[in-house]
């Protein structure tokens, strides 16, 4: 097995210049992603999960938002270091993006044949481009490739959208997708349908996916190793298999606990008392303090994110001795 990492994420810090001031929204993230494994990136809402995605891709609303620190190495280059044109190749190329909302993701005013045509001015491709278009649409469920291209989006279900952006992100066989909650607008069915497509063409491609979401469950269903992030910082990182046999941190207990016990006769979501603070309000200490029932003294100091086995890595005081 390749043990080389597809993309290193080292200490990526994205900072949001507000009316009080700049804000750190996220605080040394690191994790890598294996070649052809599905990374999962879990914790609630607000927690720094979609800045850390288009933190990685350049893509940051500017002149708001900018890195203060950090390196994303993708098959050890230094991608935020490269210029203008030459990120634009590693976009959509090397990595591609899947987002939450695909209606607000395609441009109203063009069908699908254009849209998905236009990936090819960007990126050189050697072959019959409109046979790959083709194929791809057949592939993510469309027998009638030729009815799917002359729709608009408004004329498509949001699974169907879905599916043409699936497509879309696959046209240049990249390396990695960043699948930014892909189902959560979605109906349940239609959230498994797409979560099977989208692995099924992860196998068959050999593509990487960082998925990413507020569901517990799909990565408990889908990935192979997982980061939880809580209020900018990553919490935990873990292979998947340990995580759910043995989760470490107070948030990643809470986050467990807070699944649906299906086989119980009334299953009950028990969801964890209080909120994800606000990134103008974070501690210098552990974020979680104010929700954590184990808070001790020590956890006013910042605990540093250590690893404690093969399989594990912890910020949680509860875990280090008292030097
Ligand atoms: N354009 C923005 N301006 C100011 N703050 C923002 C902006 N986008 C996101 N944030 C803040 O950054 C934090 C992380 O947001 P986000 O990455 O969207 O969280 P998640 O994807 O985990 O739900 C939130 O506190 C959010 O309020
Ligand atoms: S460091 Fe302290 S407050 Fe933070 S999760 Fe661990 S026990 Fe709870
Ligand atoms: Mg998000």
């Amino acid at each position: 097995m390749n043990k080389k990492p597809l993309l290193e994420v080292e200490n990526l810090t994205v900072c949001f210049k507000t009316e009080e001031g700049t804000v750190e929204v996220t605080d040394h993230v690191s994790f890598e992603i294996m070649p052809g494994e599905i990374f999962g990136l879990v914790g609630e809402s607000g927690c720094g999960k979609t800045v850390t995605a288009l933190a990685l891709l350049k893509l940051l609303p500017a002149p708001i938002a900018g890195i203060a620190a950090g390196r994303v190495m993708l098959q050890g280059t230094d991608i935020l270091s490269l210029p203008p044109e030459k990120m634009r190749h590693v976009r959509g190329k090397a990595i591609s993006m899947i987002f939450q909302e695909p209606a607000a993701a395609l441009n109203p005013l063009l069908n699908v044949k254009s849209q998905l045509m236009e990936c090819f001015d960007y990126h050189p491709f050697a072959g019959d481009k409109e046979r790959r278009v083709r194929e791809l649409l057949q592939r993510v469920g469309f027998p009638d490739p030729q009815r799917i291209f002359a729709s608009f989006p408004h004329e498509l279900s949001g699974g169907m959208l879905q599916r043409v952006m699936i497509a879309m992100a696959l046209i240049m066989r990249p390396e990695l997708i960043i699948a930014d909650e892909p189902t959560t607008a979605l109906d349940v069915t239609v959230q498994a349908q797409i979560m099977e497509l989208l692995v099924e063409m992860q196998k068959e491609l050999k593509t990487s996916i960082l998925l990413i979401t507020h569901n517990l469950n799909l990565i408990a269903q889908y990935a192979n190793r997982l980061a939880v992030m809580y209020a900018g910082r990553i919490v935990e990182k873990s292979d998947l298999d340990t995580f759910l046999q043995n989760p470490l941190h107070p948030y990643s207990h809470g986050l467990l606990n807070a699944l649906p016990d299906l086989n119980a006769e009334q299953p009950q979501l028990k969801a964890i008392p209080g909120q994800v603070p606000q990134p103008k309000d974070y501690e210098p200490g552990c974020r979680f303090r104010e929700r954590c029932t184990r808070a001790f003294e020590r956890c006013i100091h910042k605990p540093d994110l250590l690893r404690v086995n093969t399989a594990q890595e912890v910020a949680c005081f509860l875990y280090t001795k008292e030097t």
